[in-house]
């Protein structure tokens, strides 16, 4: 039986230059690349789920690019909160955009189908910034056309923004606002197996309404065991990890990799 292996990294928060005071976030990542090519040696893809650059400006996503070119690695790259699509799409000139300009694809893996969505929400002019994600009716609808287009072959979906609460009142409030209609849409079609997030820069694992869920950590900081909390900028410095997930036959095997940055 084939197994196709999925390397999820989350949060990478990469910034040009490094942070003042922090661990180059650019440097997090080359370790955490260099681990992952250690212990694997036959990924089919490496997802990088969202928040690919902190301040979501060219100079970030110039300092990614080589980072990227250098993986001899099919990579799917999406955006969240702290994305900017139009400085992305400026550096990443080759990434894949719908029809609607948001950075959607599908991924055919065996008989599976790995669907990535474009949470990250559009600036309009009059309303205040949030760092919340957004699935509007274009991508919704984009959504049930590939579920559609998928038929019987098991989907996974990748999102930045966990589209249900995870139990940290601060991040909660930053969730994906459709949430419901998400979860109608995929109830309808029935081929979602698992959901892939990120956003939160911590392990967690459950269901929500029967569909089964994955968020991964970040390779920079983690979000501590603070369920109350209010701040949704708060870290400490647990070990950043990655994510495998197997697709063999009709099961979603999910392991995490924790390691270390020299
Ligand atoms: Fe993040
Ligand atoms: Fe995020």
């Amino acid at each position: 039986m084939q197994t196709q292996k999925v390397i999820v990294f989350s949060d990478i928060h990469i910034t040009a230059p490094a942070r003042e005071g922090q661990a180059d976030p650019e440097r997090r990542l080359r370790a955490g690349l260099a681990h992952m090519q250690a212990v694997i040696s036959d990924a089919d893809l490496v997802v990088i789920c969202g928040d690919l650059t902190h301040h979501g400006d060219e100079a970030s996503y110039r300092r990614l690019k080589p980072v990227i070119d250098g993986l001899d690695l099919p990579v799917l790259l999406m955006l969240g909160n702290h994305d900017d699509r139009g400085a992305f799409c400026g550096v990443f000139t080759d990434a894949p955009v719908d029809g609607d300009g948001f950075v959607q694809r599908v991924v055919a893996l065996g008989e599976w189908r790995l669907i990535a969505l474009d949470t990250l929400t559009v600036r309009r002019e009059g309303e205040e910034f949030t760092h919340a994600g957004e699935l509007c009716a274009r991508r919704l609808a984009w959504l049930d056309a590939q579920l559609s287009a998928a038929g019987d072959s098991p989907c996974i979906v990748a999102m930045h923004h966990p589209a249900h609460d995870t139990g940290f009142a601060a991040m909660d409030s930053i969730k994906l606002r459709e949430g419901e209609a998400f979860y109608d849409l995929i109830a309808r079609h029935g081929n979602v197996r698992h959901i892939i997030a990120g956003h939160i820069h911590r392990t967690i694992s459950g269901t929500h309404r029967g569909v089964p869920f994955s968020i991964f950590k970040s390779s920079v900081g983690q979000m501590p065991l603070a369920f109350e909390g209010t701040d949704t900028a708060i870290e400490c410095d647990e070990p950043p990890a990655f994510g495998i997930v197997l697709l063999r036959g009709d099961d979603v095997l999910v392991h995490t990799e924790d390691y270390v940055v020299g």
